[in-house]
């Protein structure tokens, strides 16, 4: 359990540090916050850090304990009047937050459980001001059944190969697509690293961080993206 938490710890870092430069880039010729919404947000992880930065972010989440938990960690983190949480979910985006009304959606493990993931697409594009940008984050199907059975968790892993909700590359960049936005750059997330044991790491000086960076120069790599447990993939409004 501590290695699962490690590791997912060291992919939020890896993804964190990914979308601040993504935005940096895109905000290059303004220096004002975005006005960015996490659909699906949760208990608010990547909106903590993204109100840290400056940015105003509002949470779109179906679940009162989710939203809950939020606004303690917001008032914990200081950072009230940056973070809003407000209760709904992809179906009614439009109609919560109003069309054309933000600059960034951030949609992270989110497209596998809603409805309907064209559907919730086209809804993020409804709600983003034009060239506005997306942030999404899916679980990629063959990656995980892999890691899941490499790190013993057989049965959980023929579950996830028997439930062909999963994503992959090419699914991803046509749903997008359709949606009517361009993508900018697809990152493998987790491609070495959820492959590689912790004791390992801890035999080896130097290990983490040497893991650290091989895992950034592979993840636009094709071969090792498609290994990656999870695929983002940074996109703008067409
Ligand atoms: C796996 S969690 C991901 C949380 C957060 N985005 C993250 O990456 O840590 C999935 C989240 O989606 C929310 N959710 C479930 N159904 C949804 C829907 N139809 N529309 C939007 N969010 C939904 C859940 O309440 C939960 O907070």
């Amino acid at each position: 359990m501590t290695e699962f938490r490690r590791r997912r710890a060291d992919f939020s870092s890896f993804l964190l540090d990914l979308l601040t430069r993504q935005l940096d880039e895109l905000g290059r010729d303004r220096a004002q916050p975005y006005d960015i919404v996490d659909l699906g947000g949760g208990t608010g992880g990547v909106a903590t850090a993204l109100a840290r930065l400056g940015h105003r972010v509002t949470v779109v989440d179906p679940s009162p304990d989710a939203l809950a938990s939020l606004e303690r960690r917001t008032v914990d983190a200081g950072l009230q009047g940056l973070i809003v949480g407000r209760q709904g979910d992809a179906s009614d985006l439009v109609d919560v937050l109003g069309p054309a009304s933000t600059d960034v959606v951030v949609c992270h493990r989110v497209l596998d459980v809603v409805e309907s993931a064209p559907d919730a697409l086209a809804a993020t594009a409804a709600v983003l001001r034009p060239e506005g940008a997306l942030s999404l984050l899916v679980a990629q199907r063959d990656a995980t059944v892999l890691s899941l059975a490499l790190a013993g968790h057989v049965a959980l892993a023929r579950r996830a190969y028997a439930d062909r909700t999963g994503f992959d590359v090419e699914q991803v960049v046509a749903l997008v697509q359709q949606a009517g936005f361009t993508v900018v750059a697809g990152h493998g997330i987790g491609a070495i690293s959820a492959f590689v044991p912790e004791p390992v790491l801890d035999a080896e000086p130097g290990a983490r961080t040497e893991l650290a960076a091989l895992e950034a120069e592979v993840s636009q790599d094709p071969a090792f993206r498609s290994l990656a447990p999870y695929l983002h993939v940074f996109a703008r409004l067409s």
